[in-house]
């Protein structure tokens, strides 16, 4: 019996790494890359999203106005801007601390949602 336990629990250890697939481990990365995940900003597939909406007062008009803040699409862009993007943000975005091989799996895992680019095939 102890044998069992012990062949299960090293199997499982063994082989752990076998149960998640390259996709997965991407998704997982997206959603929480070692600070705010990209899919609270971006949306879970990277087409942008609207991140909040606010009223700013326009002194020209004197009127209060809607304002919003998005997340711009990244499901469609080439390699080198995604990554000057992720790892020196300029702006309201987020700077992350990803190895090149994090950076190149997010990469591959959300330009898969580019339908612009399936419909071209
Ligand atoms: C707090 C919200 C927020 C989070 C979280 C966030 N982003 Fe962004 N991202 C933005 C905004 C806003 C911009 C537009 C530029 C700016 O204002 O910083 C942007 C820009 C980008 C760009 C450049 C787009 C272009 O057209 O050049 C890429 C690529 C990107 N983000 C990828 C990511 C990835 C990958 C993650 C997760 C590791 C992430 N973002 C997390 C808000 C966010």
């Amino acid at each position: 019996m102890k044998f069992i336990t012990f062949f299960l629990i090293f199997t499982t250890f063994a082989f752990s790494s076998e149960f998640i697939t390259k996709n997965e481990y991407a998704k997982m990365l997206y959603k929480n890359p070692r600070g705010i995940g990209c899919n609270k900003c971006h949306g879970d597939k990277g087409g942008g999203a609207l991140i909040v909406k606010y009223k700013a007062f326009n002194k020209k008009s004197n009127k209060y106005e809607e304002r919003s803040l998005k997340a711009p699409r990244i499901n469609n862009l080439d390699f080198d801007r995604f990554k000057s993007a992720v790892t020196d943000s300029k702006g309201i975005m987020p700077s992350y601390f990803l190895t090149q091989n994090e950076i190149l799996n997010l990469f591959e895992y959300i330009t898969s949602f580019n339908k612009d680019k399936k419909d071209e095939k």
